[in-house]
């Protein structure tokens, strides 16, 4: 076997963890196409070769004004168990361990969808999934920041009903404009109610954002991240601090954050010493699930078996899986 076959295989069998994963970014076109037909909700397209045509982005706000379109045919709860054992499906595929997914209640609240389906339908998903393949999870509810700070508030209301099944609170949508500050009320409360925090920062916003997510937002791991290299001082607090990383290549080249996989700065990022580590996003729209995230970027950036290593180990430490359980699956990785 060469190298890259040896890489290949490496990332294939061990045992992984996912950080960064939009549940409703996980709608696959041809179940979009069947939820549209079930719940009777048109969709602009006629076929599912029509739908993945379409997804052709130039930034964040061009993918997320069809990722929320998309969303429109998620209704019933039946419909948010079918999307999340549909990832499930796919974790089992990559040998995925654990993973910790975002949901958006925003985008589907204002629909007249009621939280309580949305949380039951993911979570029947994941306690099956927990079941039938020993995969665990965590679930972490995204604030949308493009909406004020009210709307958030109201969210974060109902998920306190919901603390035995949502472990964090995070920060999606459009990142430029909408800076962390808007949100520094919202994430006291959340901390307050005891819920871990996290927020997409320097995806493709300035450094600025990411400092104030973790000074003001004060959230345990930053969401992407990759502008981060711009701001030498920031990259050292990075360092000294170990604070994770969920960088997803795959996405930033759908999104035009890079121009080229080749282009893209993780493996800059790695070798400087930051805890990052790859994952997926939106992989029914970037056109890929963990393992191809991974493979794609080994190939792009002649990552040798080390870096993988480090990635993969990067991403069990800094989950929210108890010291015990990522001890047994870092030991398993060495
Ligand atoms: N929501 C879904 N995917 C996202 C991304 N990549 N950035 C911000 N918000 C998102
Ligand atoms: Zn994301």
């Amino acid at each position: 076997m060469n190298n890259l076959d040896n890489i290949i295989d490496f990332i294939k069998k061990s045992p992984k963890t996912e950080l960064h994963i939009h549940i409703e970014g996980s709608l696959e076109p041809e179940l979009m196409f069947k939820l549209s037909k079930r719940n009777k909700i048109e969709i602009p397209f006629k076929s599912v070769e029509e739908i993945r045509s379409a997804y052709n982005f130039t930034n964040l706000d061009s993918f997320l004004k069809i990722y929320y379109e998309g969303s429109n045919v998620l209704i019933n709860e039946e419909d948010f168990f079918d999307l999340t054992w549909e990832y499930i499906l796919r974790c089992k595929q990559d040998n995925i361990v654990h993973t910790e997914i975002f949901f958006d209640p925003q985008s589907h609240i204002p629909r007249g969808v009621n939280f309580d389906k949305i949380i039951n339908g993911i979570d029947k998903a994941l306690k099956k999934a927990e079941k039938d393949f020993n995969i665990t999870s965590k679930i972490i509810m995204c604030f949308l920041r493009h909406l004020d700070e009210e709307s958030c508030f109201d969210v974060l209301k109902k998920a306190c009903n919901y603390k035995d099944k949502i472990v964090g609170v995070g920060l999606d949508s459009s990142e430029k404009g909408n800076p962390p500050t808007k949100f520094k009320r919202l994430f006291e409360l959340a901390m307050k109610e005891g819920f871990l925090t996290v927020a997409h920062a320097g995806e493709e916003g300035p450094p600025d954002y990411i400092w104030d997510s973790l000074n003001i937002l004060k959230v345990k791991r930053i969401d992407h991240g990759v502008q981060c290299l711009n701001d030498e001082k920031l990259v050292d607090k990075l360092i000294k601090e170990q604070i994770p990383l969920t960088v997803c290549p795959l996405s930033n080249i759908k999104l035009c954050v890079f121009d080229k996989l080749e282009n893209h700065n993780l493996k800059k990022m790695l070798d400087k010493g930051l805890r990052v580590m790859i994952n997926s996003d939106d992989p029914a729209y970037f056109g890929g699930y963990l393992n191809k995230n991974l493979i794609e970027t080994s190939k792009a950036l002649d990552l040798d078996l080390q870096d993988i290593k480090k990635l993969i180990k990067n991403s069990f430490k800094s989950s929210f899986l108890d010291e015990e359980k990522k001890k047994k699956w870092l030991k398993k990785i060495n």
